[in-house]
């Protein structure tokens, strides 16, 4: 499978036409759906774990096995670095070999539609987002399950901190960078590539050759 990776392919000619349109609905009214009760237990056990480590907050949302969580708690040695997926399998993958004493970063099986709300309600501001290579959903009807096209996408704005996300797929963020020139902030989208790649997807991409894309903001 390595080295062996298709590019994205979509229906979708460039823009998809109804992002403004999706975007500003979300921008305009509340996302009011519940809360699920296993991210909001997860949410309140991480609670008591960032009061006692009082340190910065990186948030790594989306790690999948969460190699890019060990090597942002390595860029980032003053924070306290949190992996988040929704994935128990992908999370498993790591948590077997994973010794948690000692180390400035934790993983955490949250759905993002719910924690993104509750770290705002809780106050959190991340020094540093990082989103690398969130699930690309090309088909022009899944627009809204795309970060820059569902309802808590505000939300992970008003969190703040230097927002950077990574896709193999162009369309991806410069949606989502129209998106942001709508919530009013600025961002720079460059081609990207790493001599290190620091998630399994990063690696896999790179190896078959495939253009990586990098967007960044500094959302405070
Ligand atoms: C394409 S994978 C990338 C994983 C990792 N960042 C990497 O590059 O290897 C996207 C990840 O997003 C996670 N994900 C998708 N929707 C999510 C949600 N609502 N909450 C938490 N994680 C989610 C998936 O479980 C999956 O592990």
């Amino acid at each position: 499978m390595e080295g062996n990776s298709r590019s994205v392919s979509s229906n979708q000619q460039g823009i998809h036409e109804n992002l403004r349109k999706v975007v500003q609905r979300h921008l305009d009214e509340p996302f009011q759906k519940p809360y699920q009760q296993h991210t909001l237990d997860a949410f309140h056990q991480l609670e008591k774990q960032v009061e006692a480590a009082g340190r910065p907050l990186v948030f790594d949302s989306c790690c999948g096995t969460g190699v890019s969580t060990a090597a942002l708690a390595e860029l980032h040695p003053e924070a306290l670095v949190i992996g988040m997926d929704k994935s128990a399998h992908r999370l498993t993958k790591h948590q077997a070999h994973f010794d948690q004493a000692g180390q400035n970063y934790l993983l955490l099986q949250v759905d993002l539609n719910d924690f993104w709300r509750l770290a705002l309600e809780a106050g959190w501001q991340p020094s540093h987002h990082y989103v690398l290579y969130p699930n690309p959903w090309p088909k022009s009807r899944h627009l809204q399950r795309r970060w820059h096209g569902s309802a808590v996408f505000p939300y992970m704005l008003k969190l703040g901190g230097k927002l950077e996300l990574r896709s193999n797929w162009a369309t991806y963020l410069e949606e989502f960078q129209i998106a942001l020139t709508m919530a009013g902030y600025n961002s720079e989208l460059n081609s990207y590539q790493s001599d290190k790649p620091i998630t399994a997807f990063e690696r896999k991409y790179q190896n078959s050759g495939q253009q990586l894309w990098q967007l960044q903001s500094h959302l405070s």
